[in-house]
């Protein structure tokens, strides 16, 4: 089920980076106006391997903008601040002056919203000689490894995740914690509500298979007291990021990922202290899962 299904492209071709999930897809140039059954078959490629990258793409913002829409509308960042000609897009950008980075714990991009991002398409402007991969966790294979008595447990729960002060982050909130650390802009969400609880076993809207929800946002479990629902977050965020379930990414300027936040976590590495590393990352709303 999770193999790739090649003989079903007539206009792509997917090569598989690992065995758990990724594929790097050639015969496409997402820069052109794509006709939609090349598009049908990006989709395809994407639920067939969780995350698919292009390599060597020349796109100007509005390129990749056009092709974030092909998949829904456009999804801000409530606490990052986009750019200003291009408020949908969040540049991702670190320095030798930053000693933190941004993404550098394991998360499933907004899952602290109602309704999280579906997908997220992260290009590589400029990046270090070497370092700053970022890596990738199949949550498909990591529900499905789990035993029928753990599988029955979850089936009812909720885990709440938070948008701010979570673990990975010490607690803090993002302003400290970036503070002088990292010079990406933070902003203050309003009335957003960055607080949601979720099942912690989501059903896929288009494959229909089953996801171990979980990300480092998670904070809680519905209804439970948090010396019961730290232990077992514990357990299971430790369990989904199992390097069996993994894949990463060594990134050129010019190539674009595309991942599909409804059935992975991911990783951004923050190991090149002397250089630099920009990115422009765009989400596309998603559903509230179920
Ligand atoms: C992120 O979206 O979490 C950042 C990923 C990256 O920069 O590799």
């Amino acid at each position: 089920m999770n193999a790739p299904r090649n003989s079903l492209y007539r206009h792509i071709e997917a090569h598989r980076i690992a065995g758990s999930l990724g594929a790097e897809i050639t015969g496409v140039d997402l820069s052109q106006d794509l006709p939609d059954e090349v598009t049908r078959e990006i989709n395809a490629a994407l639920l067939d391997n969780q995350v698919i990258f292009f390599r060597d793409q020349s796109l100007s913002p509005e390129n990749q903008l056009d092709f974030a829409r092909r998949w829904g509308t456009l999804h801000q960042h409530p606490f990052m601040k986009g750019m200003d000609a291009y408020p949908d897009i969040l540049e991702i950008r670190k320095t030798p002056a930053d000693k933190k980075n941004f993404g550098g714990s394991w998360h499933s991009d907004q899952m602290f919203m109602d309704k999280p991002a579906m997908g997220t398409i992260l290009y590589a402007k400029e990046v270090p000689s070497v370092g700053g991969d970022t890596m990738w966790t199949n949550l498909y294979l990591a529900y499905e490894a789990l035993s029928d008595g753990m599988k029955a447990m979850l089936a009812d729960l909720r885990g709440v995740s938070v948008g701010d002060h979570f673990k990975g982050h010490d607690g803090k909130s993002r302003k400290d914690f970036y503070a002088d650390k990292l010079s990406m802009q933070v902003r203050d969400p309003g009335d957003i509500q960055t607080t949601n609880a979720h099942p912690l076993v989501r059903t896929h809207p288009e494959t229909g298979r089953r996801a171990l929800y979980v990300g480092g946002h998670v904070q809680g479990i519905e209804g439970w007291h948090p010396d019961e629902s730290q232990p077992l977050l514990d357990f299971l965020m430790r369990h989904s990021v199992k390097p069996e379930f993994t894949c990463r990414f060594r990134w050129e300027t010019g190539s674009l990922a595309f991942w599909d936040n409804r059935c992975t976590q991911h990783y951004a590495i923050n190991d090149y202290p002397s250089e630099t590393r920009v990115m422009h990352r765009i989400t596309v709303s998603g559903d509230a899962p179920y």
